[in-house]
């Protein structure tokens, strides 16, 4: 399963991204988190010490990356002409969740219990020169070609806002995470992200943060109605932990507040009923990467769809 949380810079996608991931792989569940945010704090949230990032960054990789992918797809000639929305098809290198492979061995590293990868930060050198979107192309190649299995869990903590719908990764998961504040720009987000989803028959549940009292639960409950899944409430664990005064490990999450416990159970149970249809992901890829053919003159991109593939479990063999 796949999950990604969005919503307005600050309202807490990166608390809640960490938070969830620590609280799968303390079940023991296996889990991969991914940084996709333009500005990098999700090592940092996980508890990773030190400002170097904790291993080769997916956007500093891309060349390589796509080697590795299309494999011996002979519908993309080279790597310059796959694109980050250009889906596997025959001869590709589709990938398991953690798997013993290239991509996961180099660009993988554990901050305590979570696995991490990250897309790297948008620096000065990138000015100009690429935009973020390009960066995060990483992540949407790892995700098309990705054959996740049932009790797996991918959590990406996604870049603020509606920059999000720029590429076609915000239609990779099965269930996304709208983190609203109790406020009126919270919940604009909100609406934004629900009007593109509905679009693409994307499903997003939105969790309230950082709620205070009852007022802020009437509010959100006013403003999202039947969307609202859950809400996390301010918490003082999550301050103490920014603090560095929070133990890392599995038993850490223990002495979080018992509401906002319940609340990861919440958003577990969310994912976990959340159906995982593979046609409809790779046809969302497909069309996608569709756009890109018609609006990208010159590169004949269609032709890199390979009619009768769809990634899943029966293609990896
Ligand atoms: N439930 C919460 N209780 C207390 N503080 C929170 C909570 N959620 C987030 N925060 C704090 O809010 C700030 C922004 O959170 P962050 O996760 O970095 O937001 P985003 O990734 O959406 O920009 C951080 O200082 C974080 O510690
Ligand atoms: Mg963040």
């Amino acid at each position: 399963m796949r999950v990604a949380f969005v919503g307005k810079g600050g309202s807490g996608k990166t608390t809640l991204s960490s938070l969830f991931a620590r609280h799968l792989a303390a079940s023991g569940a296996p889990v991969l988190a991914i940084d996709g945010d333009i500005n990098q704090h999700l090592a940092e949230a996980l508890g990773h010490e030190g400002g170097s990032p904790v291993a080769p960054p997916l956007g500093a990789h891309l060349n390589d990356i796509k080697d590795y992918l299309r494999g011996t797809n002979p519908r993309i000639a080279s790597r310059e002409a796959m694109i980050k929305t250009t889906p596997p098809g025959t001869g590709s290198r589709l990938l398991t969740l953690l798997g013993d492979d290239d991509l996961h061995t180099r660009h993988v590293r554990r901050v305590g219990d979570v696995p991490l990868m990250v897309t790297g930060e948008f620096d000065e050198s990138d000015l100009g020169v690429a935009c973020y979107h390009s960066k995060l192309g990483g992540v949407e190649l790892y995700l098309n070609h990705l054959v996740d299995g049932p009790g797996e869990y991918v959590v990406v903590d996604m870049t603020a806002g509606a920059d999000a719908f720029a590429s076609g990764l915000f239609t990779r998961f099965d269930l996304t995470f709208l983190v609203a504040e109790p406020t009126r720009k919270g919940v604009s987000v909100y609406r934004q992200y629900r009007d593109h989803a509905r679009e693409f028959g994307i499903r997003i549940a939105v969790v309230g943060n950082k709620v205070t009292g009852e007022d802020d639960l009437l509010f959100l409950k006013e403003e999202v109605g039947d969307d609202l899944l859950t809400h996390l409430d301010h918490s003082p664990w999550v301050r103490t932990a920014e603090q560095g005064r929070q133990p890392d490990g599995a038993q850490a999450l223990d002495s979080l507040e018992p509401a906002n416990r319940h609340a990861l159970n919440v958003l577990r149970a969310a994912v976990d009923a959340s159906p995982h249809d593979w046609a409809t992901l790779h046809r969302h890829a497909v069309e996608f990467h569709l756009r890109n053919a018609r609006s990208w003159a010159g590169e004949d991109l269609a032709s890199q769809i390979d009619p009768d593939f769809v990634p899943d479990p029966a293609s990896l063999s």
